[in-house]
């Protein structure tokens, strides 16, 4: 038995390790799918290890075997559906659902423990992991709905504000906290396990519902966070080391990418929950904006430019990911840099929909890694580059982020503008996700390409190729 339990633990202990050293291979593109590949490893020993030790137990058994057997084959095979046939874009909501479940799991696991206590009662310190698992792990549940069905478009994007909703949240709060208090004194108090369960869970959906779409990205980062924190806390319920391990990694990575996201937006995590920003519609803007004509430009004109530039900046944005316009765009690029011509991407940090996105997408097209610039790098560079050419980028380019009163104000953003000439190639006038008019696309360095990011790319190429023979 007691060989058994060291067996345990020391593959708990493998897995830890695995989980550690993967998230650290994940610093590097070149060692991040090996990283992931090594964590993934690592959960499947863990899993696999848990099963053992739950039917040696005898709660593997009879019914208890047909839910478990019933449960991995369900979540198993639901997961890898889901992972194989998302559609990059909607990568957002897919974690946000994995968020939901993992709160929800969390929280689920902490409750049952407190229902089958006995009679002596959990223990002070374990009801209050109890206390705080179900709070964060039902808040997390409802709330990574929410956010989900936001970025979805089954709830409205723009922020849902009601009359008397944070005397409501305050209500909610005390509600949890209180619930949390008596189960404290009195473990075997289902009225208050009750309680507090139902004001967290509605509380999940009172904070999220009034947080407009383009903030979504930033809540559902921490919303993993509070995910890790949740199991990290269920580990503590139920005396499990790998839990509060993964838990704890989870909960510290989703917490800094958070800060980084924030940051990123030059906005305070505090700011982004009861600020109520970006409407995530994407309506349509005028043609005509502060009484400036936008300058509209065709396939060979922008193929000269291209073709006699000595410095190209490109500069992608969501437009290319819902094009799936990443090998066009590579292909240009190469055929560019074959006539000597210096070509690099800039890349801000919440371009498209998920931190990483462009990355990703142009690693798809094989775009050599060094000729992605971080928006600090490539900043400086604009002012002596030809051409900037901004595919299927809006809010990330917007120079009405640089002054006060805009939903976008205090955004960093790719100076663009600083460029000889702007290329802007996208379908229409149509607004991104902060919802709002684009100041580029009147400067008088600014030429419109009106095409779908695909389609305009190989045109580009294709008129570049006849120029230059
Ligand atoms: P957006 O500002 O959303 O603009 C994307 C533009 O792409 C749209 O204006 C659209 O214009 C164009 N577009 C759409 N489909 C296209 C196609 N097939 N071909 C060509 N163009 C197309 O994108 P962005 O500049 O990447 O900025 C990202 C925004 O999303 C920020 O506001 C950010 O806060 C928010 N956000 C970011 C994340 C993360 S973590 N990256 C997650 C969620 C939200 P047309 O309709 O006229 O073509």
């Amino acid at each position: 038995m007691r060989s058994f339990e060291t067996a345990l633990h020391l593959v708990y202990l493998a897995a830890a390790t695995c989980f550690v050293l993967g998230l650290h291979m994940m610093n590097s593109p070149a060692s991040a799918r090996r990283g992931n590949l090594l964590s993934a490893g690592g959960m499947a020993a863990a899993v696999l290890a848990a099963l053992v030790a739950v039917v040696r137990h005898g709660a593997g058994t009879g019914v208890g075997a047909v839910v478990l057997v019933a449960g991995l084959a369900v979540g198993g095979l639901g997961g890898l559906y889901a992972a194989r046939s998302v559609q990059m874009t909607a990568m957002p909501q897919l974690v946000s659902l994995f968020n939901a479940v993992g709160g929800g799991a969390a929280a689920l696991l902490a409750i049952n423990d407190a229902l089958h206590a006995g009679s002596h009662g959990l223990g002070r310190s374990i009801a209050v992991a109890v206390g705080l698992d179900v709070i964060i792990g039902s808040v997390t549940f409802t709330g990574s709905l929410v956010a989900a069905g936001k970025l979805q478009g089954i709830v409205p994007g723009k922020p849902i504000v009601f009359p008397g909703s944070r005397v409501v949240n305050a209500v909610l709060v005390a509600t949890f906290l209180t619930g949390a208090g008596l189960l404290v004194a009195d473990q075997s108090n289902r009225l208050a396990l009750a309680m507090l369960a139902l004001a967290a869970l509605a509380f999940g959906v009172t904070m999220v519902l009034p947080i407009g779409g383009a903030d979504m990205p930033v809540v559902i980062s921490l919303l993993n966070a509070f995910t890790g924190t949740a199991v990290a806390m269920a580990g503590f319920v139920i005396g499990n080391t790998v839990l509060i391990i993964a838990g704890a990694l989870v909960g510290a990575s989703g917490g800094i990418l958070t800060k980084l996201m924030a940051d990123a937006m030059n906005r305070s995590i505090m700011n982004i929950i009861v600020g109520g920003f970006g409407t995530g519609d994407g309506g349509p803007a005028t043609v005509v904006a502060g009484g400036v004509q936008v300058r509209e430009v065709a396939v060979d004109d922008v193929a000269i430019q291209l073709a006699y530039a000595s410095k190209v900046i490109i500069v992608p944005g969501y437009g290319l990911a819902a094009a799936q316009a990443q090998h066009e765009v590579a292909e240009l690029a190469q055929l560019l840099e074959r006539r000597g011509i210096e070509v690099s991407y800039g890349i801000h940090p919440v371009a498209g929909r998920m931190p990483g996105h462009m990355n990703v997408l142009l690693a798809e097209a094989n775009v050599p890694y060094p000729l992605l610039k971080e928006m600090e790098e490539i900043n400086p560079e604009f002012g002596r580059t030809d051409v900037a050419l901004v595919v299927g980028a809006n809010d990330v380019t917007n120079p009405a982020a640089r002054r006060s009163g805009t939903a976008i104000s205090g955004m960093p953003i790719l100076d663009v503008d600083h460029a000889k000439s702007v290329i802007v190639i996208k379908r229409s006038m149509g607004h991104g996700y902060a919802g709002i008019d684009n100041e580029l696309y009147t400067a008088p360095n600014t030429g419109m390409f009106f095409a779908d990011a695909k389609a305009g790319l190989a045109g580009l190429t294709a008129a570049v190729k006849t120029l230059v023979g």
